[in-house]
């Protein structure tokens, strides 16, 4: 069972979206950490800035990863790290030890994915083979329904082990190379929020929502709770 919000504009959309992840956010506190990962993209930009002026959000308790990432500098224009340090961490109180960006200083995408798969379970005190289960996981999704960086026909849909895997981004918008939450990781989370703003991502969205989206890689995330979707054109 899937949610569906549809706004008619993308403001209402990020301000109903802000409102929802916030909900989430402030039952982080003393004594009890948030893990969250952040979705890439453009359509989340709007919805970190209202998050990031939000009151009583309990900052301290919630730790930030990312969905997907592209390997790039972290303060590159394409680098996912980049848009939510822009939108969201320098606006506010968040530690910079509650950061988890990818490490994309190796140019090597297979050592930056199991890198951060270490990490990942290692914090959310994960060891192999369980999966580690964060709060809230953001994503985006493409007009061809990609999600993170899992792209339509690709093998990586069909990963059962690993949780985080390079992605040669050929296929990607920019071309580079990108690691990726896989399905595993994504579908283990306590709660998945879609942030999709575009007219031509919208019959994706409704095909998916009936049913009938099969090849679409986000028909594929599944958590126990269902996908939330958030949508405007
Ligand atoms: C990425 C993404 C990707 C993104 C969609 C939608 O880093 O490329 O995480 O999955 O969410 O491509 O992107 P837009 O919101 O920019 O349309």
């Amino acid at each position: 069972v899937s949610e569906l919000h549809r706004f008619d504009d993308r403001e209402s959309m990020a301000q109903a979206a802000a409102g929802r992840i916030a909900g989430i956010m402030r039952q982080g506190g003393e004594g009890h950490e948030l893990n969250v990962a952040l979705a890439g993209g453009s359509s989340p930009a709007r919805t970190y800035e209202i998050l990031s002026g939000m009151p009583d959000l309990p900052w301290d308790h919630i730790h930030f990863f990312f969905s997907d990432e592209r390997l790039v500098p972290l303060d590159d224009s394409a680098s996912n790290y980049h848009m939510a340090e822009k939108a969201l961490f320098e606006r506010t109180r968040v530690p910079r030890g509650n950061l988890y960006p990818v490490a994309v200083e190796t140019s090597d995408a297979r050592k930056a994915a199991s890198a951060y798969e270490r990490s990942i379970r290692e914090h959310l005190g994960a060891p192999v083979p369980q999966v580690p289960r964060f709060n809230l996981i953001l994503l985006g999704m493409g007009a061809d329904g990609h999600t993170a960086s899992l792209f339509p026909g690709s093998k990586d849909l069909d990963e059962a082990k690993r949780l985080v895997i390079p992605v040669d981004g050929k296929a990607g918008s920019p071309p580079v190379d990108r690691v990726s939450f896989t399905l595993p990781l994504i579908n283990a989370a306590g709660a998945v929020l879609f942030l999709v703003a575009g007219r031509d991502k919208l019959p994706v969205v409704d095909a998916i929502i009936k049913g009938q989206g099969k090849g679409y890689p986000a028909s594929r995330v599944r958590p126990d709770a269902g996908p939330v979707w958030f949508t405007a054109p």
